[in-house]
């Protein structure tokens, strides 16, 4: 006798609804871009956990339900997955700083690669034949150079996980060993502040630590060292934060832009690139809109004895538009974690570069301008990642693009 087969809406149909407040077992999947780790519910739909590994068997209880997917906090870990390892702060899971402590890190190495493989192709429809290498940072502890924390009332640390609150410690694996005394510092220095204030801690190629308060600027400007060239980033300006990589992002972002004639870089800061990129190319135009980031790469430059380079101090979306630039051989960017504005990308394309070398803090942003620039005539020639910021989910990675006529 022919049996009716059922359909998974049918079987999801008949499961009783999931309710806030319950207690699944579930087995995790994968791990999102944002860190958690997946598991399917038994009806179907997604559930985010955090703190969770790959092959993870939990106890969970839901604590979130949307239509489309569910959020669950972990109770029991019943069977701990392969890449699952004891984190060594002792703050793990309740400060905000890291989130990824528990998986060893060839297992984020890789997961990063899936990730950035994934957003790509997804969002960006990018056509892969490869999974894009990412560059590990050569130790996954001990590697931050800059951060900004709280410190009041003898108290010294960074935010708690989803809170504004300060989360005291003693010790942070993820700094640089010689930045790890600056917790001491900040807390002495802070000691008669009631309320948490925030500070920004800082160490530099040259060696001292730079301590300060983030609304005062108090703190002294870092000198990173790279290519025989010094880079001074006070305090507000961005700065690149692991040390250990400083130089293999640097090398690889260089050689992705080669040498020639003339180059545009966009969203320079205080000019970590744009020294290099001044050795390489005979005639450099960048754009920046912060001005403390504008007045270190004028000293930085001028130290240098470079004066061929031309800063325009602006907001890319609104001068790239509105005036008339020379075509240049490559296009350089590296902006924050929001992309390109629709009306930056359509000045870039118009440009019509032989190539455009973007550096991005975000995979989605990224993987959705790489297609507005792929639907604007350009293929992408490689991809590549870095890992920035171990023991969490945050993916640098850099993408090359050169027009398809040239295939
Ligand atoms: C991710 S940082 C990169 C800086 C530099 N490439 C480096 O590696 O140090 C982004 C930079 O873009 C600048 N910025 C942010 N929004 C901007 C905008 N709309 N126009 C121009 N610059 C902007 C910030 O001030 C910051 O210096």
């Amino acid at each position: 006798m022919a049996r009716k087969v059922e359909t998974a809406t049918e079987v999801a149909s008949q499961t009783p609804p999931i309710r806030i407040g319950q207690c699944l077992e579930l087995r995790i999947l994968r791990l999102a871009a944002g860190g958690d780790g997946v598991a399917k519910a038994p009806d179907g739909r997604t559930v985010f956990v955090p703190l969770a590994a790959p092959s993870d068997f939990l106890e969970v209880q839901i604590v979130d339900v949307q239509r489309r997917f569910l959020r669950a906090e972990i109770l029991k870990i019943l069977r701990p997955g392969p890449d699952r390892v004891e984190a060594p702060c002792s703050v793990f899971g309740v400060c905000g700083g890291c989130t990824w402590q528990h998986l060893d890190y060839p297992a984020q190495v890789e997961a990063k690669r899936t990730i950035l493989a994934d957003t790509l192709s997804r969002i960006g429809g990018v056509a892969l034949d490869q999974v894009p290498g990412v560059m590990p940072s050569p130790r996954g502890y001990g590697y931050r150079a800059r951060a900004r924390m709280l410190a009041g009332a003898g108290e010294s640390g960074f935010r708690a996980r989803r809170s504004h609150r300060l989360c005291a410690t003693r010790a942070c694996p993820v700094l640089a060993p010689a930045l790890e005394s600056a917790l001491e510092d900040v807390r002495r220095m802070s000691a008669a502040d009631q309320e948490p204030i925030e500070w920004e801690i800082a160490l530099g190629s040259d060696g001292p630590v730079r301590c300060g308060r983030v609304e005062k600027k108090t703190a002294l400007p870092i000198v990173i060292q790279i290519e025989g060239d010094e880079i001074q980033i006070s305090p507000g300006t961005f700065a690149q934060a692991n040390a250990l990589l400083w130089e293999g992002l640097h090398r690889r972002v260089l050689a992705a832009t080669g040498r020639g004639r003339r180059a545009l870089e966009l969203y320079a800061g205080a000019g970590f690139f744009t020294l290099a990129l001044a050795r390489r190319f005979s005639d450099v135009t960048v754009i920046e809109s912060a001005a403390c980031a504008i007045a270190d790469l004028q000293q930085n430059l001028e130290r240098a004895g470079l004066d061929h380079v031309e800063i325009i101090s602006a907001r890319v979306e609104s001068i790239l538009p509105s005036r008339r630039f020379a075509r240049p051989d490559v296009v350089l960017l590296d902006p924050p974690r929001s992309g390109l504005a629709e009306s930056a990308l359509e000045a870039v394309a118009n440009l019509q570069a032989e190539k455009i070398v973007y550096l991005s803090c975000d995979p989605a942003t990224l993987a959705r301008d790489t297609a507005r620039l792929v639907g604007r005539g350009y293929r992408v020639t490689s991809i590549e990642g870095f890992d920035l910021f171990p023991q969490t989910p945050h993916l640098e990675a850099l993408v090359v693009l050169e027009p398809l006529r040239r295939s």
